[in-house]
């Protein structure tokens, strides 16, 4: 599989795939892995917003750096400008797949599942929860983003 190009999604694009996608972007670059990644979200609610704050500050504290990302909404253009589009839960997975449509040959799939981590696969959404998912949510990211280059590796 020739992947070149990746959209991670959520739900607002605030939270988990801003994440990811710093996340991925940082350790594609020093792995050598040539793989351009983006994210957005299924819902517009947060369009044009900073990633959230508590996200900003926990990602910060990790070295990780979403200051210069903007939200934005997922779009059908996005089926064809991107090899491979991962969804971050279940619920964002269907809604994508409903508002697209996606032909055959184009790739959805849950990123958890995809990287091949053991089950869960649903990226658990912390906007709703404690200080503490914030900070879990990126120890996931880094496992999954781990198994993301392993797999990008051997395609
Ligand atoms: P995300 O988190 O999908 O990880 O960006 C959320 C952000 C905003 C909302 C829900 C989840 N919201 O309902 O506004």
């Amino acid at each position: 599989m020739n992947v070149s190009s990746i959209l991670f999604v959520c739900l607002g694009n605030i939270c988990r795939s801003p994440l990811v996608e710093a996340v991925a972007r940082k350790r594609l670059a020093e792995s050598g892995v040539k793989v351009e990644v983006a994210s957005c979200g299924t819902g517009g609610w947060h369009a044009g917003e900073q990633a959230d704050p508590r996200m900003r500050a926990a990602a910060a504290g990790a070295g990780y750096e979403l200051g210069n990302h903007r939200a934005r909404q997922l779009c059908t253009a996005d089926f064809e400008r991107y090899d491979l589009l991962l969804a971050m839960d279940s619920d964002n997975l269907r809604e994508m797949r409903r508002i697209v449509a996606p032909e055959p040959g184009k790739r959805a799939a849950l990123f958890l599942e995809w990287v091949r981590l053991e089950p869960p696969h649903e990226f658990p959404d912390p906007y709703y929860g404690e200080l503490t998912g914030f900070v879990q949510s990126i120890v996931l990211a880094e496992q999954g983003v781990r198994g993301l280059i392993e797999r990008l590796r051997v395609n």
